[in-house]
């Protein structure tokens, strides 16, 4: 096993833990024919998406109680119900419009959604599905076949952004899975921490940071107002704004729904969060040691929403809403979808409000899980940021 794990983690099955050394082999074979060292950014690439190896490119179950981590459309299908309401919102606006959604898991959401636009009368045209991993696009086509085979005609699966999309795209815990740099200011320069091979694992070693990430950090600092402290680290994803120009350039109207765990810039880079903001899942155990258990566990990085905001206006969106996800789904359709509550057996009632405690409550997903709305054309403003719009925040 690569690296001391920290004791509180699971210890991998056999099999996880053969697929693990896998990868680990691929990893060093990777660092040694770059001379020794490669980013934490094509670490993180390797580690989630190596071909038939990566974390999302392999096997594993990942999402729910059997996988490492949970996301809003597995807590419950509220959530996908309410998704759904502001879609039909959009729908109505945009004639023939389709939905795009990018990354989409086990397929839940887009059973959610799709069920839900059904029972509004608001089906879009087409409901797209971008996904890069091969094996969770044949997880989703099971699954969407077992649970909507009614709808699933609607789906297909495309591998690049549609030209002239129009109606809504949808990408929930996506931002988050794109790989980023890691950087160190120290003194009056910017390095950029890279990962090594070490005889039991990796490790993380510094050099002088490329001309492009160090431009992206001094550019940070300007928008910042200050210089970072010397020995302050973080993380920086320099794949936002090609990755939003991507939805740019697809989308003629309509709006971009992105959902991710993220704050502001001021939030991001605050003095006292000196070591970015990494983290990591394996089986339900949260951690944040990136470099342990390559391949087996999830690694994701908290979005800086000004980022994903600065990014969109430069290539043409309108930033119609910013809010936490718990007013989003409390502006956005959550009281229309507990309607039927009385009803219920106890037992149902339960496990639904269970269900929404856990993606509205502060302490769970309800604050840290932030939904940014990015427009083109002259759609109205999607109802669920009404309530509490944070947009100025940014
Ligand atoms: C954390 S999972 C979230 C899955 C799902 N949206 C959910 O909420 O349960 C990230 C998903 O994004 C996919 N993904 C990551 N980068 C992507 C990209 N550049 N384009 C399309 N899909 C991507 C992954 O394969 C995976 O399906």
């Amino acid at each position: 096993m690569p690296h001391d794990q920290p004791p509180t983690l699971p210890i991998p099955d056999a099999l996880s833990a053969a697929h693990c050394e896998q990868v680990t082999a691929f990893i060093r074979r990777q660092i040694e024919t770059s001379g020794g060292s490669i980013s934490f950014a094509e670490f993180m690439q390797h580690a989630l998406y190596a071909p038939g190896l990566g974390y999302y490119a392999a096997g594993s179950t990942k999402f729910g109680a059997a996988g490492d981590f949970v996301t809003a459309p597995e807590v419950s299908n509220v959530f996908g119900h309410v998704v759904a309401r502001q879609c039909a919102e959009v729908l109505e606006q945009v004639g023939d419009g389709a939905v795009l959604e990018i990354g989409a898991g086990s397929g839940k959401l887009a059973a959610d959604v799709l069920a839900r636009l059904g029972t509004l009368d608001s089906l879009p045209v087409a409901y797209r599905i971008l996904e890069v991993s091969a094996d969770l696009r044949e997880r989703q086509e099971t699954y969407l076949e077992q649970h909507l085979p009614e709808l699933v005609h609607l789906v297909s699966w495309i591998d690049s952004p549609p030209i002239g999309h129009r109606g809504v795209i949808l990408a929930n815990e996506v931002l988050d899975a794109l790989p980023v740099e890691r950087f160190r200011r120290r003194g009056s320069g910017i390095v950029q921490q890279r990962v090594g091979a070490t005889p039991d694992g990796f490790a993380f070693t510094e050099s002088p940071a490329p001309d492009l990430l160090e431009s992206a950090v001094l550019q940070l600092e300007a928008d910042l107002g200050e210089t970072l402290l010397d020995g302050y680290a973080s993380e920086i994803c320099l794949a936002v704004p090609d990755w939003i120009a991507q939805l740019g350039a697809g989308l003629d109207e309509g709006i971009a729904f992105l959902f991710d765990y993220g704050v502001s810039r001021s939030e991001y880079y605050a003095a006292e969060r000196s070591d970015g903001w990494l983290r990591c899942h394996f089986r339900h155990h949260a951690h944040n040691d990136p470099l342990v258990l390559p391949g087996i566990q999830d690694l994701t990085a908290w979005v800086d929403f000004t980022r994903v905001a600065t990014a969109a206006v430069t290539v043409g969106f309108d930033v119609v809403g910013y809010t936490a996800q718990a007013q989003f789904l409390m502006s956005g359709g959550l009281e229309a979808e507990m309607s039927g509550f009385d009803a219920l057996t106890l037992e149902a009632q339960l496990e639904l409000s269970q269900q929404i405690k856990t993606l509205t409550l502060p302490g769970e997903m309800g604050e840290h899980f932030k939904c940014m709305a990015l427009r083109k054309g002259n759609c109205r403003t999607p109802s669920a940021f009404t309530l509490a719009d944070r947009t100025h925040t940014l």
